[in-house]
């Protein structure tokens, strides 16, 4: 009988994308994916720290898991990986069979073979990979892909649990990357998404030269230069790496898309300073205001109006009201088209974890709110600029009775008014005609 796998991915895009180099190792090794759980032999967890929340529901799923096996014969293996803390492992190191690191992914064939007796005695001579992000993954998002380019961070930000679960910053060669991203334009991929904690600041080696370092914006040209009709765009960037050549490159280089993830995490000076981001407001503003004039200058139709989002942390240790007001007037400011807003959530290791978490719940839930409806505001401003105009729209998938994709500009659209023989347009560019918008995204009908 053959083996099942099944993995539970929580976490950023940066988990996902490990998920995807998980699964394609496992089915080297004759593993088959299941979509249920219950019929799995081998569970894999790719777990999450950022915010404590995360953390709760690893915890809770394990014991569900360690129910559901005790109740019948079967006995699943768990296998846990990704952004785990030394506590946890410590305490989940009983109730799963194997933590493994998502670094050292080449070795795992020999380790599962530890605790699956059908592996044993079999040789994995195809496993010679010097680094994880070698392994050519199952890519499960076409036609939109992820591709990292760098894994860890320096930053420290000081509520951030990121550079003690995932370690330093480590670039990928850059020939890797586009050698990865030919492939999948080759494969009919259409959106490319960079991946990194903080990819503005990337320094790839170019194997050819050995003492050339390639850098971010110069790895993006050279990934816009490639052949093929495809959109590329990246996540994260930080504030104070953003250079105003990556800026110019951005605006001039046609596949890059018309948006900017750009987390601020506070509209206060001395809140920033405490988090230790190294950015002042008056620095991050500007940014926004530069980006926003480049692309006004140089894009033409709606790619003119970059689509601008951020993540935002409420009741930080210490966060007045006064200091929470800034971040109010900042989003009034800025009008961003989206933002991802987190109450703060103490994590183990970090520095902030010494200061009081004296923000209550309930002031960070007032905190929350107040920010989601000025965001409401803002991004249905900004996405009413597209009623009864005709976009270009990436189909990405296919749901019931609709059709969903994106606009250059990352904005989802649905799609109303398709019939079925239109369903094989997944992974093409098509045309739509925006007929109604909400803050949170808008429907059209395909113009033909
Ligand atoms: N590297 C990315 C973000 C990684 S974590 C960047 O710098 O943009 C994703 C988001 O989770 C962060 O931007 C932050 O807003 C949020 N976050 C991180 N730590 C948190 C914590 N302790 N409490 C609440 N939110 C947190
Ligand atoms: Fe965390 Fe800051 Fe690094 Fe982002 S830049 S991963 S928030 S430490
Ligand atoms: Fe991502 Fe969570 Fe790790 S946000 S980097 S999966 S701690």
């Amino acid at each position: 009988m053959s083996m099942k796998y099944h993995i539970i991915t929580y976490g950023c895009q940066m988990n996902r994308s490990d998920s995807e180099r998980i699964a394609a190792v496992l089915e080297k090794i004759g593993y088959s994916p299941t979509l249920d759980k219950d019929k799995a032999d081998l569970i894999v967890i790719n777990v999450c720290s950022v915010r404590q929340s995360a953390v709760d529901r690893v915890y809770g799923q394990i014991s569900n898991i360690k129910n559901k096996n005790l109740k019948k014969i079967k006995n699943q293996k768990i296998v846990l990986t990704g952004c785990i803390l030394p506590k946890d492992k410590e305490n989940l190191k009983n109730k799963t069979d194997l933590i493994l690191d998502i670094d050292q992914l080449m070795s795992w064939p020999q380790i599962l073979s530890k605790i699956e007796t059908k592996l044993k005695n079999k040789q994995f001579k195809n496993f010679k990979f010097k680094n994880y992000l070698n392994i050519f993954p199952k890519f499960s998002t076409f036609p939109i892909a992820y591709v990292p380019i760098m894994t860890g961070c320096n930053n420290f930000c000081s509520y951030c649990v990121v550079p003690y679960t995932r370690g330093r910053e480590i670039s990928r060669p850059a020939e890797e990357i586009i050698c990865e991203v030919k492939e999948l334009i080759k494969r009919g991929y259409k959106m490319i998404i960079l991946l990194g904690q903080n990819v503005n600041s990337y320094q790839g080696k170019l194997k050819t030269q050995k003492e050339k370092i390639i850098r971010f914006p110069k790895l993006v040209k050279m990934i816009n230069d490639l052949d093929g009709n495809f959109w590329l765009t990246f996540i994260s960037n930080h504030p104070k790496d953003l250079s105003d050549k990556l800026i110019e490159t951005m605006a001039r280089c046609e596949k890059v898309m018309s948006y900017l993830h750009l987390p601020v995490q506070a509209g206060d000076d001395e809140i920033l300073r405490r988090m230790n981001r190294n950015y002042t407001i008056t620095h991050y503003k500007n940014l926004i205001k530069k980006i926003r004039l480049k692309f006004f200058a140089i894009r033409k139709g709606i790619e003119k109006n970059i689509n601008i989002s951020t993540d935002i942390i409420v009741g930080f240790p210490g966060e007045t009201k006064k200091q929470f007001l800034n971040t109010t007037k900042l989003m009034k400011e800025v009008k961003f088209d989206m933002a991802y807003i987190a109450k703060y959530s103490p994590r183990p290791a970090t520095s902030a974890a010494k200061l009081k978490d004296d923000v209550s719940q309930e002031e960070k839930e007032r905190r929350w709110k107040i920010l989601a409806k000025i965001l409401e505001k803002t991004a249905l401003e900004k996405n009413k600029k597209y009623l009864n105009k005709i976009v270009e729209v990436l189909i990405e998938s296919k749901k019931d009775n609709s059709l969903f994709g994106r606009t250059k500009t990352f904005k989802q659209v649905k799609v109303s008014n398709f019939q079925s023989q239109d369903s094989d347009l997944i992974g093409k560019f098509v045309k739509v005609k925006i007929k109604k918008v909400t803050p949170w995204g808008m429907e059209g009908e395909l113009f033909y």
